[in-house]
């Protein structure tokens, strides 16, 4: 009889937690799809990360789309995965909290009045929410299961060895706290390479449309960084996008 008291006594608060949370996830996810959070009344957040905080693969200067590669131009990132991620928050990987991220582009971006404490913990409640994509050959741990394709293994040993690129993208979410900079026009966070086929254009400009080309910068950067004398053949990088596309 104690004993059963004892378990519901700690039974109690976790469904009570678990309810504030649902609840802040659906406010969350009305107010992200709701354009009253902009000055025009006509800019909601999924306007530019639809199918539920994904990517619109558009490059933008506040709210107007610019060419890809633009320098002052920053790529949409997607929010799939964003409960996992490890870097700090925006291109420049420099906020630490998602909440002054969210205000920063409420205000800044969209133009929109002063949010309140709770808007800005209901939307950040919902992102975090958010799972990646599918990725039926990767582990929990985000590494290739033994069912995955050749191919997609043999760029997983390489992107975790003589590529070099594990220094950086670490799993499961493939990115790494603290911006880098890699030639690309200063410093720049890490980004997560989870759901990566699906979020072109590449880098923070979306200067590059296609992933082998991102691969290529990466690569060539890595091997002058480390003045490395291996190299990769054509099949290599080949290899690399089969891995970067099971993420
Ligand atoms: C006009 C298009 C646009 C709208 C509207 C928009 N975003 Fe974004 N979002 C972007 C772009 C572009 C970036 C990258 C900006 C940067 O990092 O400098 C971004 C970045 C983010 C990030 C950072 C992701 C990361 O991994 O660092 C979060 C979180 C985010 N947006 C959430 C939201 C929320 C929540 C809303 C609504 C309140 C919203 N966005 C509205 C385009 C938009
Ligand atoms: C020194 C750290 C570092 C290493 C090593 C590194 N990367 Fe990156 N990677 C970055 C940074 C920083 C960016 C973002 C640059 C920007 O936005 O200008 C990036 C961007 C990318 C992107 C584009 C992602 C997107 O969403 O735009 C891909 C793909 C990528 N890296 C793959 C690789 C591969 C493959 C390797 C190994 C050959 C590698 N990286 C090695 C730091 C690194």
């Amino acid at each position: 009889m104690k004993r059963l008291l004892v378990l519901a006594l700690l039974a109690l608060p976790i469904p009570a937690f678990g309810q504030a949370n649902v609840q802040s996830v659906d406010q969350g996810r009305a107010l992200f799809n709701d354009p009253k959070l902009s000055g025009n009344g006509q800019l909601s957040c999924a306007t530019c990360h639809p199918m539920n905080g994904h990517t619109d693969n558009k490059t933008y200067v506040v709210a107007e789309v610019v060419a890809d590669g633009d320098p002052k131009g920053r790529s949409t990132p997607t929010l799939w995965g964003a409960g996992i991620r490890q870097a700090e928050w925006s291109w420049a990987g420099n906020i630490p909290s998602l909440e002054t991220n969210i205000r920063g582009i409420i205000v800044n971006r969209m133009k929109g009045a002063e949010p309140s404490k709770e808007t800005l913990g209901a939307l950040a409640a919902y992102v975090k929410s958010l799972p990646n994509g599918p990725a039926p050959f990767l582990t929990a741990d985000g590494v290739p299961r033994d069912t995955a394709p050749a191919d997609v293994k043999r760029g997983y040993a390489l992107f975790s060895g003589k590529a070099g690129c594990m220094t950086c993208h670490v799993p499961a979410s493939y990115d790494k706290k603290g911006p880098e900079d890699v030639g690309s026009g200063g410093p720049f966070k890490v980004p997560s390479l989870r759901n990566v086929s699906k979020t072109g254009p590449y880098f923070h400009d979306g200067r590059f449309k296609t992933l082998d080309e991102a691969v290529t910068f990466m690569w060539d950067f890595y091997k002058k960084k480390t003045d490395s004398k291996d190299t990769l053949s054509d099949a290599d990088k080949r290899d690399l996008v089969a891995f970067l596309r099971a993420l």
